[in-house]
């Protein structure tokens, strides 16, 4: 089952939400890639790509956060770091296997892609909320303008 975008993830009606549309859609999309076993060389192509976008992703929120004097600032980048180690691992390994094999783990990585969605983005995330009603995000550039650049 894909995992989609819906209106009660919702936080800010503007830039946080544009990026969580976006990085929703990208995970949701690896995880379909690794039950269809696409090789090595692809899914590390696209890990990467998406650890490059949580690292923007993250500095704008954890900015935001402090704008809006969001008191779990840093339980919230402890879970950031975390989810940007974890990527890490996974590129590591994924870069040291044979690119044109399939991926012996996957299970691994889709937990830990199903996590992220549900445990921080649909949960973690959320509680930012009454917090970034109180200034304006919608100044920020959204992800999928700043990786056309
Ligand atoms: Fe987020
Ligand atoms: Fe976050």
């Amino acid at each position: 089952m894909l995992i989609g975008w819906k209106d009660h993830y919702a936080i800010d009606d503007g830039v946080i939400d544009d990026d969580h549309r976006f990085l929703i859609a990208a995970l949701s999309m690896i995880i379909d890639q690794i039950r269809k076993k696409i090789p090595v060389c692809a899914l590390l192509r696209n890990i990467s790509h998406v650890r490059g976008v949580a690292e923007l992703h993250f500095k704008r929120e954890e900015k935001l956060q402090k704008q809006s004097n969001y008191p779990c600032h840093r339980k919230h980048c402890e879970e950031h770091r975390e989810i940007i180690r974890k990527l890490d691992e996974i590129v590591n390994q994924l870069a040291d296997l044979p690119g044109d094999r399939e991926y012996s783990d996957p299970d691994e990585v889709k937990s830990f892609l199903y996590r992220w969605i549900l445990a921080h983005i649909t949960e973690s995330d959320q509680r930012m909320k009454p917090y970034l009603a109180e200034i304006q995000t919608e100044a920020e550039l959204p992800l999928r303008l700043m990786a056309q650049r």
